[in-house]
């Protein structure tokens, strides 16, 4: 285990009805706010009005940008951080799930900058320095963005989708209600829960070295609680029980502290990152067809030991079985769950996804990490490649 850091500086009012603290947050940042949200469905489940109403409170002045995409776009960015610049935005709001909040993150850092294209922030051609506070409110419980650093925006002009991470740029103050997530389809609901679990897969329990016990433990239970839960919330979508328990999962996934100190590869990550990119496809989606493709690749005798851990703690596989066989067992358990009992489909050629772009795609997916994804196993562009026809 490595030394490490542990800092989150999110504050997080938890549970129904906390909604109405908003007003008395808000206002510690400034008058002028800038509501950022998706497509519209914060408006069909009341919480619109909800919000206006403590702004209103706050006695805000509200400027508003509607429209963010899933798999959120750069030139939303822009549209956002002119309107700060222009009417001297003190504070934004996200409403929405993970693609609101990127954006607002991303809104919050180019507001900032004195260029006007939030894409050399994330090219790394220039730094973020300093940020915009900023506040979420939480709807689709899956990418843990209502408590990280991390951000993910797409340019679709040049089919590339990249994250960028600041410990920074927590949002300031997270509102999790898990009544405003009842209304999430299961198709949503299934794919934010494959979603939750690739955080856990990827960022450190799929690795071979710096491992800590009481880490693993503890991902584990996140990852038993998604098990557990989603299909819950899927078959009745109003439990409050279920919504709460993947809504802080979706938190705890990727809030640092399962993973601070341990290996982080995100080599899935990388891979539908891609995915998304060439195909505006949903992320936990594209993840659930990649893990157990990309584990059946990397199962190895040092892979299995692992492999079939995951299969006999979350699915109840045999401990008895010799390794090998344990973590066929346990993929084939981990398939099951996301193609059967959470009903996504489990190919390629399901989402009108073809093999036509998989070289530049394995290009750009290792591009990042100097030709090579190291993880579990390192990952060369034929391997991904390989990957990909996998899931086709
Ligand atoms: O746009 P609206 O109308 O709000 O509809 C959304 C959207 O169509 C809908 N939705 C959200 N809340 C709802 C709801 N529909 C009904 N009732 C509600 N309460 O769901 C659809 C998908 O929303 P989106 O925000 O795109 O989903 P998600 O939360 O899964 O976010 C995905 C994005 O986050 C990135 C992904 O790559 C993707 O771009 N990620 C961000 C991460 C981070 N910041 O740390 C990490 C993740 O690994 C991920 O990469
Ligand atoms: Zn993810």
């Amino acid at each position: 285990m490595k030394n490490f850091v542990f800092h989150n500086k999110t504050k997080i009012y938890f549970g129904k009805g906390q909604i109405e603290n908003l007003h008395s947050e808000i206002c510690r940042f400034g008058k002028r706010v800038l509501l950022v949200y998706g497509g519209g469905s914060i408006k069909k489940i009341g919480l619109y009005d909800e919000v206006i109403s403590q702004l209103k409170k706050a006695e805000m002045t509200v400027f508003e940008l509607p429209g963010v995409e899933p798999n959120p776009r750069h030139t939303t960015v822009n549209k956002g951080a002119k309107i700060c610049k222009d009417e001297h935005i003190d504070v934004l709001l996200a409403v929405g799930g993970g693609s609101t909040i990127d954006a607002t993150k991303a809104i919050a850092a180019a507001a900032k900058y004195d260029g006007d294209d939030c894409w050399d922030l994330i090219k790394r051609k220039a730094f973020v320095k300093e940020t915009l506070p900023f506040c979420t409110v939480l709807t689709l419980s899956a990418t843990g963005s209502e408590m990280d650093g991390g951000c993910v925006i797409s340019n679709i002009e040049s089919n590339e989708k990249l994250g960028y991470f600041a410990p920074d740029n927590n949002p300031d103050v997270s509102f999790l209600d898990p009544t405003y997530t009842f209304s999430v389809s299961s198709y949503q609901t299934a794919s934010g829960s494959a979603d939750i679990m690739a955080h856990v897969f990827d960022m450190s329990y799929f690795s071979l070295e710096n491992r800590m016990d009481m880490l693993v433990r503890m991902q584990e239970e996140v990852l038993k609680t998604v098990v557990k839960y989603a299909p819950v919330a899927i078959e009745k979508p109003n439990d409050y029980d279920a919504r709460a328990n993947l809504m802080w999962a979706s938190s705890w996934a990727l809030n640092g502290f399962l993973y601070d100190g341990l290996s982080h590869a995100t080599v899935c990550h990388a891979m539908e990152h891609e995915l998304s990119a060439f195909y505006d496809i949903t992320h936990g989606h594209g993840l659930a067809i990649l893990i157990p493709r990309w584990l059946s690749y990397v199962l190895d005798e040092k892979t299995a030991p692992i492999i079939k851990r995951m299969g006999v703690n979350l699915f109840g596989v045999d401990e008895n079985l010799e390794n090998t066989e344990g973590a066929k067992q346990a993929i084939k358990a981990l398939e099951n769950f996301y193609f059967v009992t959470l009903g996504l489909k489990s190919r390629l050629s399901d989402l009108g996804i073809d093999d036509k772009h998989f070289k530049t795609m394995a290009k750009q997916a290792c591009g990042w990490r100097g030709g090579v994804l190291n993880g579990f196993t390192d990952l060369t562009t034929q391997d991904v490649e390989n990957i990909y026809r996998l899931c086709l």
